[in-house]
C-alpha cells in the first residue's frame, strides 16, 4: 500500500479532483468501472504526480495505505449505493469513505448511519466550483464525524481554493450537514443567477440595450460591491458571439432553464422545515416557466396582451434607471443569501448540527459558483453575532437595503409598467417587506380559518386558544385553553 487517497469515479469532475491531489503531493490511488477512463488519466496526466491505477476495486483498496481513505465521485442515487457499499465490503473499521457528489443530504445521513455501523466513516462533502473548481481548487463543505476530518482535513485542505490564504474547506457538521450546506449554496446560486438575468432582461427588453453593451455594464458592476464569479461570466455570456451565425450567442441558445434537482431540493426542505426561501423558490419556479415549452408556444398563439416593451428613456433617466437596477440586484441579492443561511441555521436545529455560519461564510469566498466580494461582510455579520437571527439585522447590510431601497423599489415598479417578469426581484422586496411590518393580514386569515373550520386563534390581548361561533347570533367567542 503507497497512496494515501484514492478517488473512484474518473469522469470530468473525478479526474479533476485526482490530478488536484496528485498536484498536492498526495500520492492518489485511481479506480474507474471501465478501465479505459483510468488509462486516458494516466496516459494524459500521468507526468503531473504520483498515481496508483488500479484495475479492480480490490486492487484500489490494496493500495491504500490505512486509514484508507476513498473519495467517491459517481452518477448520484443508486450507483452511489451500490459503490460504497462495495467499498465498505473491502474496508476496515476505521476506514473513510468521501462522497463528493451532489447528494441529496437525507441519502447521506442514511448511508452515514449505515456506515457508521459497520465501524466505517462516511462522509458526504459538496463539492463546489466545476470542472475548474476541482482541479484547481475547489471549495468543500465535508459532513461526516470529527474523527474522519482528523485524517481528511489536511488533504482537502491542500486541495481546496483559498480566499486570503484560508482554504475554503472546513468541517461543517456531522453526517449529512456538508451536502444540506452546499443544497442551499446551489439554492442561492439558483437566486443570484436569476437576478442577474432578470437585470438582464429589464436592460435588453425594457431598454433596448444590445448583449455586448449590458456585458460591458456587468463588466463595470463587477468593480462595485456586486463583485463576484457570476457577474464576471455573466459578462462573458454576454460578449460571446456565435461562431456560425455571427450573432450574439445568448440569442441563438434555447431560453429553456435546466436544472438537475439542487434547487428543488432546497425549497422542497425549506418547505418541510417552514422557513420562507421565497426568492430560491421563485428563482426555480423561473426555470420551470421557461421550460414549459407547450405552454409558453401556446401563450404565444393565444397572443397574451401586455405592454408595448421598449419605451424610450431620455439618457439621464436611462442612466440612472441602470443605476437603480444595479442597486436592486444588489438588495434582492443580500435576501436571497439571508434566506439561504435562515435555513442552514434551521435545519442546524432540527438536525442537532453544530454549523458556524462564518465559517460556511468564509469557506464560500473562494472556489465556488457564488464566490462574491460580499461573503467577507457576510462571514464578519456573523463572526461578530449580528446576524445570528438573520444576516438582514446585522447594521451592514441593513444599512446596504436602506440605502437602495428606493431604487429597488422603482426598478420593480418599472419592471411591472413594462410587463417584464421579475418574480425574484419582486418576491425579494416582498420578503423584506413582509418581515418588516408590524402587522400582517395573516390576522385576517385566522379568521378565515376559524369561521369555515373551527381552527381557533390567539388573541393579541390574552393568552389562550380562542374560537368563535360564527354561526350563533351575538357571536359569542369562547375561549378553548
Ligand atoms: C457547483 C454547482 C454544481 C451544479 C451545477 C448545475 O457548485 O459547482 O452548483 O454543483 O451541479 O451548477 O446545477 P443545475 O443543473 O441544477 O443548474
Amino acid at each position: 500500500a503507497q497512496a494515501n487517497i484514492g478517488v473512484v469515479g474518473l469522469a470530468a469532475m473525478g479526474a479533476s479532483l485526482a490530478r488536484n491531489l496528485a498536484h498536492k503531493g498526495n500520492t492518489v490511488a485511481v479506480y474507474n468501472r471501465h478501465y479505459s477512463r483510468t488509462e486516458t488519466l494516466i496516459d494524459k496526466h500521468g507526468d503531473e504526480g504520483k498515481f496508483v491505477p488500479a484495475k479492480t476495486l480490490e486492487e484500489f483498496v490494496a493500495s491504500l495505505t490505512k486509514p484508507r481513505t476513498a473519495i467517491i465521485m459517481v452518477k448520484a442515487g443508486e450507483p452511489t449505493d451500490d459503490m460504497i457499499n462495495a467499498l465498505a465490503d473491502l474496508m476496515e473499521p476505521g476506514d473513510i469513505i468521501v462522497d463528493c457528489g451532489n447528494a441529496y443530504y437525507k441519502d447521506t445521513m442514511r448511508r452515514e448511519k449505515a456506515i457508521r455501523a459497520r465501524g466505517l466513516h462516511f462522509v458526504g462533502c459538496g463539492v463546489s466550483g466545476g470542472e475548474e473548481g476541482a482541479l484547481k481548487g475547489p471549495s468543500m463543505m465535508p459532513g461526516g464525524t470529527k474523527e474522519s476530518w482528523k485524517t481528511l482535513g489536511p488533504i482537502l485542505e491542500s486541495i481546496s481554493a483559498k480566499a486570503e490564504g484560508e482554504p475554503c474547506v472546513t468541517h461543517i457538521g456531522s453526517d449529512g450537514a456538508g451536502h444540506f450546506v452546499k443544497m442551499v449554496h446551489n439554492g442561492i446560486e439558483y437566486s443570484d443567477m436569476q437576478l442577474i438575468a432578470e437585470s438582464y432582461d429589464l436592460m435588453r427588453r425594457g431598454l433596448g440595450m444590445e448583449p455586448s453593451e449590458i456585458g460591458d455594464l456587468f463588466e463595470e458592476w463587477n468593480k462595485t460591491e456586486l463583485n463576484s464569479y457570476l457577474i464576471e461570466i455573466t459578462a462573458e455570456v454576454l460578449h460571446h458571439v456565435d461562431k456560425k451565425t455571427g450573432k450574439p450567442f445568448i440569442d441563438v441558445v434555447l431560453d429553456h432553464a435546466g436544472m438537475k434537482g439542487t434547487g428543488t431540493w432546497t425549497v422542497q426542505t425549506a418547505l418541510s422545515l417552514g422557513v420562507p426561501v421565497t426568492g430560491i423558490a421563485e428563482a426555480v419556479f423561473a426555470r420551470g416557466l421557461s421550460s414549459q415549452t407547450e405552454l409558453r408556444a401556446e401563450a404565444a398563439k393565444q397572443g397574451l396582451e401586455g405592454p408595448s416593451e421598449v419605451v424610450p428613456m431620455p439618457l439621464e433617466e436611462r442612466q440612472a434607471f441602470i443605476n437603480d437596477i444595479r442597486e436592486a440586484l444588489y438588495a434582492s441579492k443580500i435576501v436571497a443569501y439571508a434566506q439561504g443561511f435562515n435555513e442552514i441555521s434551521e435545519a442546524a436545529k432540527e438536525y442537532g448540527w453544530d454549523i458556524d455560519l462564518a465559517a460556511v461564510a468564509r469557506i464560500w469566498r473562494g472556489g465556488c459558483i457564488i464566490r462574491a466580494q460580499f461573503l467577507n461582510r457576510i462571514s464578519e455579520a456573523f463572526e461578530s453575532g449580528e446576524a445570528n437571527v438573520s444576516l438582514l439585522f446585522a447594521p451592514y447590510f441593513k444599512d446596504a437595503v436602506e440605502t437602495v431601497q428606493r431604487s429597488w423599489r422603482r426598478v420593480i415598479s418599472r419592471a411591472i409598467s413594462f410587463g417584464i417578469p421579475m418574480p425574484v426581484f419582486s418576491s425579494s422586496l416582498a420578503y423584506y417587506d413582509g418581515l418588516r411590518s408590524k402587522r400582517l393580514p395573516a390576522a385576517l386569515i385566522q379568521g378565515q380559518r376559524d369561521l369555515f373550520g373551527a381552527h381557533t386563534y390567539q388573541r393579541v390581548d390574552e393568552p389562550g386558544v380562542f374560537h368563535t361561533l360564527w354561526t350563533e347570533e351575538g357571536q359569542e367567542e369562547i375561549k378553548q385553553s
